[in-house]
């Protein structure tokens, strides 16, 4: 137990487990925050035995709450500041569904360390943030803020995040502790509504959802967020078989847990409690830390102490957690941590961070089509058409510092191409004279897509069009008889069978701070573009949910050549998504050949390896991600048809083949049982290796 806990009363005790938004400490409370403070039912004494804040905007705001409380605190234990700092604070990096699609750590790790000390320098020690929901649903809004559809590369990247703001020690200034989140399986909403329930098998959270989350914890987050949706039934923020059983029992971790915004009180409206007494006690037994934003542990726990219904050994133990975790930032050495307007000053938004963001947004665009228009010619006269010609709302969601009135537009990077401008949305309407003007260009440019604020939390879609029939720009076509590039801003798989037509279709999500220049430097070759997909395109709606790793099936389709009847399929779409996991293109071609294994009989105990030779059969150099899937033929369970075990991004000049070479343990191709356990199983395994999950050389081997 944390030594400072003995000199702490039980009232300040529970308030350590209260995190509230930073005005209370700093306005006058009868005034200005009246209906917040009536809401919570806090009086100025329990705001004042607060232990962290949520939000911070400023260096200044961070030490006027900070001198604010320690002024009138009896303990003088500093508040902790915790905010979403998602992708970038400032300097804005691409959405993480487009860092995902990068398959390059490297560029997460920088995303992290640039987020970590801008924000260090506001005085912010903690991130909500890296999010490691699996996603396989794209109508669930924060599939902008997931890594996609697969649990390795999920894990890659959240553990590249973890390492990115940790750095080396959260007790330095310019590294921030990470809160990894939504603990658990928050992105299997059911039919992809927002905050649905979910429900899951015990062995499809083990095997794919779960390992994201403990990976950030072994990387080193140093607390984890509870999902606002139920697991078995029960509403994880006080779910003792997450909290208590996995990640105590199970993961051996001391991470500090927190419940998201308001889920704690939430779980009333999922009919587990009846009042905010019974939610305390449900909290405080089930393992939960620190309460988000609704005040039942500081309103109730003092007298379910008292009486005898909660131990205090449980709450020592929640406000011993905390305080390690305060002690490890430093916050007992400096209070003010990190928080310096002048820092703030010279690092925010520098050339140094900004240049770090374009080289983000260069690897996470994917080149979907191209029929050889591009790259443009360096004088080629530009029609730029669409709702985001113009725009900068172009950093995407969950960037709530990121600035919309600095960063360039397509208008502004294009300048010297363009010959005509138009932001309209909409096919109709273009009028006659327009369509003349839009002749005088050899290509027109359509920049379309979802709005910043199409995706994010609480932004679920049922149906996954282009929204307001933008695609249909793509008539211009016919009209003026000029090729179209398409470039689409989203945040999630959107339906582009129309779009798919275009001479050329670039998917830009939403990249940050410099995506407009990204967008150019791939227009016109001056980056060769190496994004892939991390989450399946589908065809229609009803296809959802797709994606490359499921289960074979007892009657499975095997595709047109199939004349079945009774198998696994439907009548009126194929099974195979528009556009699959891994899918990207490049300016290079890319061929793949003489696929090796060391043996084809491996020991348990031995190293596999697998080769590869990739040729760049054309002269333009280029960044190709090899991926390796795995499938256990025949095992005790059914295990996935497919499942990505390793990846490696690697330059391979014009003209020239690189060999690639992986190594593959026993851990790599095992699986968990219902019970938690890890085993690997011997028998037969595929070895498949490729550009996508639909395009692989493949051979077999035996684990003996
Ligand atoms: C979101 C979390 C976020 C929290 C704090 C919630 O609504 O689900 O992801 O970290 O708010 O802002």
């Amino acid at each position: 137990m944390n030594k400072r806990l003995s000199e702490l009363t039980t009232k300040e005790k529970i308030g350590q487990l209260l995190q509230i938004a930073p005005f209370f400490f700093i306005k006058d409370l009868k005034i200005e925050v009246a209906g917040p403070v009536r809401d919570l039912h806090l009086d100025e004494e329990k705001i004042f035995h607060a232990g962290s804040v949520l939000g911070i905007g400023s260096p200044e705001e961070m030490i006027a709450v900070q001198s604010a409380y320690l002024k009138k605190s009896r303990h003088k234990i500093p508040l902790l500041f915790m905010a979403d700092v998602i992708h970038g604070y400032k300097t804005i990096f691409p959405v993480p569904i487009a860092m995902a699609s990068s398959f390059n750590e490297k560029l997460a790790f920088s995303c992290a360390r640039v987020s970590a000390m801008e924000a260090s320098s506001s005085g912010i020690h903690v991130t909500f943030s890296p999010m490691a929901d699996l996603s396989r649903d794209p109508r669930w809004g924060r599939v902008v803020e997931s890594f996609g559809e697969d649990p390795y590369l999920i894990a890659q990247m959240t553990e590249a995040m973890v390492k990115g703001y940790t750095n080396d020690g959260i007790k330095k200034d310019g590294n921030i502790a990470s809160c990894v989140k939504h603990f658990a399986a928050y992105g299997a909403a059911e039919a992809g509504r927002d905050y649905n329930t979910v429900d899951l098998s015990r062995v499809s959270l083990y095997n794919d959802y779960l390992p994201a989350y403990k990976k950030a914890l072994d990387a080193g987050s140093r607390l984890i967020m509870t999902s606002f949706n139920t697991i078995d039934r029960v509403p994880a923020t006080v779910n003792s078989f997450l909290l208590r059983k996995v990640l105590r029992e199970q993961w051996h971790s001391d991470a500090v847990t927190i419940s998201d915004y308001d889920s704690l009180k939430q779980i009333i409206s999922h009919g587990v409690a009846a009042d905010m007494e019974e939610v305390a006690k449900r909290g405080m037994i089930a393992g939960l830390d620190i309460e988000m934003a609704s005040s039942a542990y500081a309103n109730h726990l003092e007298d379910l102490i008292d009486n005898g219904t909660v131990s205090t050994t449980l709450l020592d133990e929640a406000v011993s957690r905390i305080l390690d975790l305060k002690e490890a930032i430093g916050l007992f050495d400096n209070p003010f941590k990190g928080a310096s307007s002048a820092l703030e000053k010279e690092i925010v938004l520098s050339k140094e961070h900004l240049e770090a963001s374009l080289l983000a947004a260069n690897e996470s665009l994917v080149l979907l089509e191209n029929d050889g228009i591009l790259p443009l010619h360096k004088n080629v006269k530009i029609a730029l058409i669409g709702r985001y010609s113009k725009s900068r709302s172009i950093v995407g969601p969950w960037s709530w510092h990121g600035r919309r009135d600095l960063h360039d537009s397509l208008e502004e990077v294009l300048s010297d191409n363009l010959v005509f401008v138009s932001d309209k949305a909409n096919i109709i309407d273009f009028d006659l004279l327009e369509n003349e003007q839009i002749k005088k260009a050899d290509v027109i440019l359509l920049a379309i897509g979802e709005t910043e604020w199409q995706s994010g939390e609480a932004h679920s879609r049922s149906e996954l069009s282009v929204p307001n029939n933008q695609d249909e720009l793509l008539k211009l076509r016919e009209i003026t008889g000029k090729p179209v590039v398409s470039v689409l801003y989203n945040g999630r798989p959107l339906l582009l069978e129309n779009l798919q037509k275009s001479n050329a279709l670039i998917e830009a999500w939403f990249l940050g701070s410099m995506a407009s220049h990204a967008i150019k430097n791939v227009l016109f070759g001056d980056i060769n573009p190496s994004g892939k997909l991390p989450i399946s395109f589908p065809r229609n709606v009803g296809q959802i949910p797709i994606y490359y790793n499921h289960l074979n099936t007892g009657r499975p389709y095997l595709g047109p050549n199939d004349h079945n009847e009774y198998v696994s399929r439907y009548l009126d779409v194929e099974n195979t998504p528009l556009y699959p996991f891994g899918y990207g293109l490049s300016y290079s071609t890319f061929g793949y050949k003489n696929l090796v294994l060391s043996d084809n009989k491996v020991k348990k105990d031995e190293t596999l390896f697998v080769s590869v030779d990739v040729e760049n059969a054309s002269k333009v150099d280029g960044q190709e991600t090899v991926l390796l899937f795995i499938r256990d033929l025949f095992a005790s369970i059914s295990r996935p048809v497919q499942e990505l075990k390793k990846y490696k991004k690697v330059l391979i000049k014009g003209n020239m083949t690189e060999t690639i070479t992986f190594e593959l343990k026993k851990e790599d191709l095992g699986f968990y049982l219902e019970s938690g356990e890890f085993i690997t199983e011997k028998g037969r395994y595929q070895i498949m290796v490729g550009r996508s999950s639909a395009d692989y050389l493949s051979l077999d081997f035996d684990l003996i």
